[in-house]
């Protein structure tokens, strides 16, 4: 068993080695300041300095199409739900105005590549010119002759879908316009064409980041083409676009801070979560054999354990590190050594992807109908009375004020145990086990 020092994180990702396996996702930057290529260089240093194992350039795109006269500017609008906690942020922005420019970008890639260690590589994180796939590989050139060691195609920015005529340039293909994000890549033709053309040419490895809007299991299906076109990583995902909710104490105006109105916006963070493993499972279970990273919602520490459980190589921090700094790739990697410690996994191969083979089609489960029942531990029960004020018809509240179960109705549905404020519930056998028959046997018969 290996010492904590000495467990090994590296990993090697789309065949370019890395020290460690967590990482900084792209993030455009949303103020003039620091939109410099020395000022975001600076920054980015400070994730590697914190033990990121690789860095992302934000997205850029060709010179040529960038107005000169809009500047970086964006709003971001804190996500809340009362009694649920924290759940990530809005993000308003035009793509146009926090778009990298290229020389900004270049530049920092060529000075990076003389600060950084060996084994800390740079992804290219690009946004080619519209539907053109000539245009997109000799971008992609231009950042693998800067210097960069991986190329991820960003067709998911979700940005140019909140832009006026988005929808009609999603319709019409020939429309789509020099900022085109995940009009793009929800278009598998196109996203296809693109790819194929990048990896033609250049030599880096390339990969593509995938938007939530191309759902399950329409995504499985362009993966697979995705890679017989080359491409040899996945990554998952970029922002799920929403509508922030009007201001209701201002006669539905806009909820941005200092924001003249609401727009079509990304929402990131926690939830986002559940939309990247989504896409991490269910590629590991039907495309293996595709590099993997994961973003989306990764916040806390034990999360990109999750991830790399699920078959993802190397984890991306976004939200994660806006809310809790550089540290929390930090925090991220003790969490990680200890973990491995603790089980005993003294590499990551020892462990990635192991929970793929419990994910299992619904109708091939065996649910444990008339064997288990929530058992309810009364000294935990606060008498709130929340489990017995739902769906379910197999809990009542006794005289002392406490949830009983009949256990001979209880269907083991879990929803008790998800709702209990007081982890008061937990699944144990049932005390008089049923088969499905002798449940079936009991209830009025359909038609
Ligand atoms: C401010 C900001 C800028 C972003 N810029 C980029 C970008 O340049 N390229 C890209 O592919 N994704 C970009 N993203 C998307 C993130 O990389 C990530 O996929 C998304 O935020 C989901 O992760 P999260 O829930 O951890 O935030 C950006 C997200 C934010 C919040
Ligand atoms: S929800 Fe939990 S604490 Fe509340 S009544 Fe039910 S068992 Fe008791
Ligand atoms: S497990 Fe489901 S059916 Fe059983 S008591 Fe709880 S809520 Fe009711």
């Amino acid at each position: 068993m290996k010492k904590l020092d000495d467990i090994d994180l590296s990993v090697e990702f789309a065949g370019v080695k890395m020290r460690s396996p967590l990482g900084v996702a792209a993030q455009a930057p949303f103020a003039p300041a620091s939109i410099s290529g020395d000022r975001l260089a600076e920054i980015l240093l400070k994730h590697v300095d914190a033990g990121a194992g690789y860095i992302h350039t934000p997205y850029t795109n060709v010179e040529l199409h960038h107005p000169k006269n809009k500047l970086p500017t964006g709003r971001f609008l804190k996500a809340h739900t009362p009694g649920f906690g924290r759940s990530g942020f809005w993000v308003a922005a035009d793509s146009y105005r926090i778009e990298m420019r290229k020389e900004e970008s270049l530049k920092m890639v060529k000075f990076l590549k003389t600060r950084l260690p060996s084994d800390v590589p740079i992804i290219a994180n690009i946004m080619g010119p519209g539907a053109d796939p000539e245009g997109w590989a000799n971008l992609a050139k231009e950042f693998e002759d800067a210097g960069a060691d991986i190329i991820e195609l960003d067709v998911s920015c979700p940005l140019p879908a909140t832009a006026a005529g988005a929808v009609e340039s999603f319709v019409s293909a020939e429309r789509i316009p020099e900022h085109a994000g995940m009009l793009l890549g929800d278009n598998p033709a196109l996203t296809i064409a693109v790819t194929t053309a990048v990896v033609k040419k250049t030599r880096l490895p390339v990969g593509v980041k995938l938007t939530p809007e191309t759902g399950f299991p329409r995504l499985i299906g362009l993966v697979e083409q995705l890679k017989e076109v080359g491409a040899k990583f996945i990554t998952s995902v970029n922002a799920p676009l929403s509508v922030a909710p009007p201001d209701i104490y201002n006669f539905g105006k806009s909820p941005y801070p200092g924001l003249s109105a609401n727009t079509i916006s990304p929402v990131v963070g926690p939830w986002t979560r559940y939309l990247c493993y989504r896409n991490v499972g269910t590629i590991s279970m039907f495309v293996p054999g595709i590099d993997q990273a994961a973003v989306g919602g990764l916040v806390d520490v034990s999360h990109s354990v999750e991830a790399m459980m699920l078959g993802a190589k190397i984890c991306e921090f976004s939200s994660g590190t806006l809310w809790k700094g550089w540290s929390f790739i930090t925090d991220s990697l003790n969490f990680l050594k200890k973990y491995m410690h603790k089980y005993g996994y003294e590499s990551l191969e020892e462990f990635r992807g192991l929970g793929v083979q419990y994910i299992k089609p619904a109708d091939e489960i065996d649910w444990g109908l008339g064997k288990l029942a929530a058992k309810i531990d009364q000294t935990k029960c606060k008498g709130c009375g929340i489990c017995a004020n739902n769906l379910c018809w197999a809990i009542k509240m006794n005289d002392d004020n406490k949830a009983t179960v009949l256990e001979k109705d209880c269907g083991a549905c879990a929803l008790c145990i998800a709702i209990c404020p007081s982890d008061a519930i937990e699944l144990g056998d049932a005390e008089f086990p049923l088969t499905e028959e002798e449940i079936y046997e009991q209830y009025p018969k359909m038609g």
